[in-house]
């Protein structure tokens, strides 16, 4: 128990990972995370929580934090070498360093490597100048999928009906006029149809261990309508049609997908420990890649670790040490993560609005804090589109959809949106095939 973790990040999958690491240690120390992160108002049991350690927030750099243990949340820092510079420094670090975080920071590393090791995924195109672009889009069938090579914060990947919408996306992505030097390459890549699954795998850079698969909500409205944002839910498990067994389908996609990746990581000389993230469609002729991501996925953590049963100090200590022998083990509880927004989320969010939380209200779910401040009286006010999320449990997705939007009638700001359908389908599917 006599620990201190460093998280670093801001947003909520990093606030539900350090409500979870606390649980088996003294301190966890944010940076620079959110007020909301240190108001103790997201754990489940609230303030009068005393077995868990304490939660703070700091501005000093990561490196200037005497910590055990460094779990990095996002992308960037990862894929600037952040874990690299702490690994020099001493530290044991969950998280990719620069070589292993291109696998994310350039979609075509990523497309050629994924074909190196013969990984399913889209046939796709590389392209740097418009007039061979345009004629790739125009000898391929829709829908279009367009990719900016380098990182835009989620926003670079364009899925479109329309030739003329697809083409006029490639001209703006390769001028730099829509995504600067990110988008001066781009991948442009066959549409794949079937249901997403998010399938997270902790790795020490030998051995992998797969987390419980979840699936994460992109569009800002219910019906998977509107604009394409960082994420309006998630929920965990996965139920499949009556008949499919989802751990026959979870080993099968670390055989085809994520084995073959680390192995020829492991060839290319590229240490790789932290979290090998699969974005999967689920096609007629089995899972394929659609992205590998570096880093735990948001806001499907915040649906998952609700669910870890045992010590997530413990399992991060291995994957950072390279000794990981522990497998983790998950509650067959389901988890749903509704995100609460901004108004005017994605494009241009209004922020600056108090926020009131009725703790009592909550009962036992979950609070992740994101895009929060602090006004000088101490009040948590909106600062970012994506402003918090709950997370609550149920024995099936359609108890735990229930006790989360429940919960959510405790919570309070000037036009605060969230979609009313996360885990909806899925609750019904599983409804149905658990009673044939
Ligand atoms: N939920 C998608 C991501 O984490 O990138």
């Amino acid at each position: 128990m006599k620990s201190t973790i460093c998280v670093v990040g801001s947003g909520a999958r990093e606030h539900a990972l350090a409500l979870t690491l606390a649980k088996s240690c003294e301190k966890v120390i944010v940076a620079p995370g959110n007020p909301g992160m240190a108001s103790n108002l997201g754990a489940a049991d609230g303030p009068s929580s005393n077995e868990s350690g304490t939660i703070s927030i700091t501005d000093l750099p990561p490196e200037a934090i005497e910590a055990s243990l460094y779990v990095i949340g996002p992308e960037v820092p990862l894929v600037e070498g952040l874990a690299d510079k702490l690994r020099s420094l001493g530290k044991k670090v969950v998280g990719p360093g620069a070589d292993g975080a291109r696998l994310e920071g350039s979609k075509i590393w990523m497309k050629e490597i994924l074909t190196k090791s013969g990984v399913p995924t889209a046939h796709f195109g590389v392209f740097d100048e418009f007039e061979r672009a345009r004629r790739y889009l125009k000898e391929m069938k829709g829908p279009w999928v367009i990719k900016t090579d380098g990182l835009a914060a989620g926003k670079g990947v364009l899925v479109t009906d329309s030739l003329a919408h697809a083409i006029e996306d490639v001209r703006s992505k390769l001028s730099g006029e829509s995504f600067g030097a990110a988008g001066t390459k781009v991948v442009i890549e066959e549409y794949m149809e079937g249901l997403e699954l998010s399938l997270m795998v902790l790795t020490d850079g030998k051995k992998l261990a797969p987390l419980s698969p979840a699936r994460d909500a992109k569009r800002v409205f219910d019906n998977d309508e509107g604009a394409n944002t960082g994420g309006m839910g998630a929920f965990s498990p996965v139920p499949l049609e009556s008949g499919e067994s989802m751990d026959k389908l979870v080993d099968n996609a670390m055989e085809l997908a994520v084995e073959p990746l680390l192995g020829r990581l492991i060839k290319d000389g590229i240490e790789y420990r932290g979290v090998l993230y699969a974005g999967l469609i689920l096609t007629e002729e089995g899972p394929k890649v659609v992205e590998y991501n570096i880093r735990f996925g948001d806001p499907e953590t915040q649906a998952i670790l609700p669910r870890l049963e045992g010590d997530l100090v413990s399992l991060l200590d291995q994957v950072a040490t390279g000794h990981l022998t522990a497998e983790p083990r998950f509650s067959p509880n389901r988890c749903v993560n509704v995100v609460l927004s901004a108004p005017g989320y994605p494009e241009s969010p209004k922020v600056g609005e108090p926020i009131e939380i009725n703790r009592e209200k909550l009962g036992n779910s979950q609070v992740f804090f994101a895009g929060v401040t602090q006004s000088e009286d101490g009040t948590l006010l909106t600062s970012g589109g994506r402003v918090m999320s709950v997370s609550a449990l149920g024995d099936n997705l359609i108890e735990a959809r229930e006790n989360a939007y429940r919960s959510i009638e405790g919570i309070g700001f000037e036009g605060m949106h969230f979609r009313r359908d996360i885990g909806l389908l899925a609750g019904e599917l599983e409804l149905t095939s658990e009673s044939t």
